[in-house]
């Protein structure tokens, strides 16, 4: 039996990879052209990477919370932690339908977050603080998503438009609740 053919790539993403269209034996045509179809994907995989940076960093402070905080606090952070990770599947999955792929590695998600990363092993910053970053968190999100709207609205794409005003709703609601604990 003749052996396969490796075709496996050890190639790691780079800031300078093009977002490359899905291989398919049928033209996408949907109604939406390719250079808006690459545009709106282009805005999904930065809000897919600033939603799972967000809901990492969430779980992160779940896990991490200390002081007389602690019980509201770790339910509070493990409500908003587990209704993101379900959510990030619509996402990506929106990106697969407009035909190109999702990122999906922590590299591709540092890479296109606009949200910094929180080490929660050595230093884990005081509740306040953590509130802080969950409220300037939940307002990075909303920003990208209200970008991507604006791309998606644009170009007639009603489904991404109606996944970011939802994402919008539940975010800002977010950083609303969370800022309300430092008032
Ligand atoms: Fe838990």
């Amino acid at each position: 039996m003749a052996k396969a053919k490796n075709t496996k790539s050890d190639k790691t993403p780079t800031a300078k990879t093009p977002l490359t269209p899905t291989a398919s034996s049928q033209a996408i045509d949907i109604g939406i052209s390719t250079g808006d179809r690459k545009k709106i994907a282009e805005g999904l995989s930065r809000f897919l990477s600033d939603s799972f940076t967000l809901y990492l960093k969430t779980h992160n402070f779940h896990w991490n919370i200390t002081g007389p905080m602690f019980n509201s606090l770790h339910v509070m952070f493990e409500g908003q932690y587990t209704e993101q990770w379900n959510a990030l599947d619509e996402t990506a999955e929106r990106i697969r339908a407009l035909g190109f792929n999702a990122p999906g590695s922590y590299a591709e998600f540092i890479r296109l977050s606009s949200i910094p990363e929180e080490p929660g092993l050595t230093e884990a910053p005081d509740w306040k603080e953590m509130v802080r970053q969950l409220v300037s968190g939940n307002e990075a999100v909303a920003r990208t998503a209200r970008k991507v709207l604006k791309t998606a609205d644009e170009a007639g794409d009603d489904p991404t438009v109606d996944l970011m005003t939802q994402r919008l709703q539940t975010h800002e609601k977010y950083a609303w609740m969370l800022r309300s604990l430092l008032e």
